[in-house]
């Protein structure tokens, strides 16, 4: 009987801290995101900055925000804002596409850009 309740709420602790560290990696990439703030608008609705607003821009063929002025370099590159990507975009801008105007030098670390991601795209995937 003692085993079966303990045994309940091992099984409830696990699952919980599960979802914690999902709902952590967003917090922690919400915080990473400040570093691109200051260039890209999240909000829908927000105008764009320096650079386009992210929103519904993940998963999607890069250069497609309407009204932003995109370098020839970005719009000609034919990418695709997956994972992998996004990764090597935030890592090195300049070597993903040379020629882009996005000037951004990284340092932000592994942990923190995977949890970029994870912020990224619980908030840019809907438009
Ligand atoms: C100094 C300003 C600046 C900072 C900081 C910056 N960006 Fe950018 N970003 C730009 C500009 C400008 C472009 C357009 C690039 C082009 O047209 O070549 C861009 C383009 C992008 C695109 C392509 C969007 C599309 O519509 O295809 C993504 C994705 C992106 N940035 C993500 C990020 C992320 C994530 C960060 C933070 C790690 C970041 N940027 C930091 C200026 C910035």
């Amino acid at each position: 009987m003692i085993d079966r309740f303990l045994c309940a709420v091992l099984m409830g602790l696990i699952g919980s801290s599960a979802f914690a560290a999902g709902a952590n990696d967003v917090q922690r990439g919400r915080i990473a995101f400040l570093r691109c703030a200051a260039c890209h608008a999240i909000q829908a609705d927000e105008p764009g900055k320096v650079g386009p607003n992210l929103r519904g821009t993940l998963g999607k063929v890069a250069a497609q925000v309407p009204g932003f002025a995109y370098s020839e370099a970005l719009r000609k590159a034919g990418l695709t804002w997956d994972d992998a990507t996004l990764k090597r975009w935030v890592h090195d801008p300049a070597s993903l596409v040379p020629g882009t105007s996005m000037t951004y030098v990284n340092t932000l670390t592994e942990t923190e850009t995977k949890a970029l991601l994870a912020f990224l795209k619980s908030q840019t995937t809907a438009r």
